[in-house]
């Protein structure tokens, strides 16, 4: 192995710069081989200036900086990039470019830093010939065949911080307090630190609520003399009888945007007559330092990731299973995205500890 790229493709995650910076490293110190550098995910292979070295000096001092410094895009995918031409704004497919690009720059092995859209796309250009070997990255926790994403650990860390403050102020004024956590189509975020901070209610996808049983705990909650409530609700949480909430509709380019659903919820329960604030907590659970947990998985994954590299198996993605690092082919991880599983002792032991999932 004489040549490894690396890039960071979608939503950026806490522990981005700890797997580059720990895959330079093994790279340099196990294998002598060269790393470069590929900026703004895919779009770097066909873009001026977006190619760069990366050694040691490169990522000195940055495992705890969240971000990545080699910038990443979610609207990078080479097979629907827009472009003008003649004038006129169109979609084209520059998969071909891109694995052009790859041939040129005569890499080994091309580690991708990505979520379920980005290892797709990976996936996709190692069935052109790209010697793709993913790594999970997502706040949301969602990839399938490994129990971890890095960064999920960050964003739980500071739902929860959040929470805790939440419920001082919310006591103070007897209020019931909404917070809308990220987490797109799976509820983990929610789930984890709903229970980690000690939330009332939490509202998961996985898990359709009714407005009536959320309003019921509350004013339950009033009756038994807790004269306020805290619920920690998914973006992608919805009612039984309704439909997830978007902020904007997608296209061709962009995914839908969620956002709304935690509103919603507050309207309803402040009509019925419990005063109510809504926090939309957004963007701060994919900024800043990434946690101890995280630059520890993420340190484990970049190593990895360069060593898995070496034996020449690609199209496959590191993993954590049992607490060990190992790794899976990218399509067993990108078969079934993960979901809450609605049985686990996590949803039951937080239904005994007195959460309403609002559903019962
Ligand atoms: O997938 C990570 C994530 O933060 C989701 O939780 C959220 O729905 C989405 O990305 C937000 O994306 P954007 O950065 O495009 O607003």
């Amino acid at each position: 192995m004489k040549k490894i790229a690396i890039l960071t493709g979608g939503g950026d995650a806490p522990g981005l710069n700890a797997v580059i910076r720990a895959a330079v490293k093994t790279a340099i110190y196990e294998y002598g081989c060269e790393v470069i550098g590929v900026r703004n995910g895919y779009d770097g292979f066909i873009e001026e200036e977006g190619i760069v070295p990366l050694e040691i000096k490169d990522v000195r001092g940055i495992l705890p900086r969240g971000g990545t410094i080699l910038g990443t895009v979610n609207r990078g995918n080479p097979y629907a990039r827009r472009i003008i031409r003649d004038g006129k704004e169109v979609t084209i497919d520059v998969s071909d470019e891109i694995i052009k690009g790859i041939e040129r720059l005569k890499v080994d092995a091309l580690l991708v830093l990505g979520g379920d859209g980005t290892l797709h796309i990976a996936h996709e250009l190692s069935q052109k010939g790209a010697p793709v070997i993913g790594v999970p990255k997502t706040i949301d926790n969602d990839i399938g065949g490994t129990e971890r994403t890095f960064g999920f650990d960050t964003a739980v860390n500071t739902a929860t911080e959040a929470i805790d403050k939440l419920h001082t102020t919310a006591e103070s004024h007897h209020r019931v307090m909404v917070l809308e956590l990220m987490g797109r189509d799976a509820g983990f975020i929610a789930l984890h630190a709903g229970i980690a901070g000690g939330s009332d209610v939490i509202l998961i996808p996985e898990i359709p609520f009714k407005y009536a049983t959320v309003l019921a705990k509350v004013s339950k909650r009033v009756e038994r003399g807790y004269k306020f409530s805290i619920l920690a609700v998914s973006e992608g949480a919805k009612s039984v009888d309704g439909e997830q909430v978007f902020s904007r509709s997608g296209d061709e380019i962009y995914t839908p945007r969620l956002g709304g659903i935690g509103q919603k919820v507050g309207e309803f329960i402040e009509l019925n007559g419990f005063e109510t604030r809504v926090t939309v907590l957004g963007h701060l659970q994919r900024g800043g330092i990434p946690t101890p947990y995280d630059r520890w998985l993420a340190t484990r994954y970049g190593a990895a990731a360069v060593r898995l590299a070496a034996t020449g198996k690609f199209d496959r993605m590191v993993a954590l299973r049992e607490a060990k690092v190992t790794d899976i082919s990218l399509e067993e991880a990108l078969a079934v995205p993960k979901r809450v599983n609605v049985n686990s002792d996590a949803v039951l032991t937080a239904r005994n500890m007195g959460i309403s999932f609002g559903d019962q």
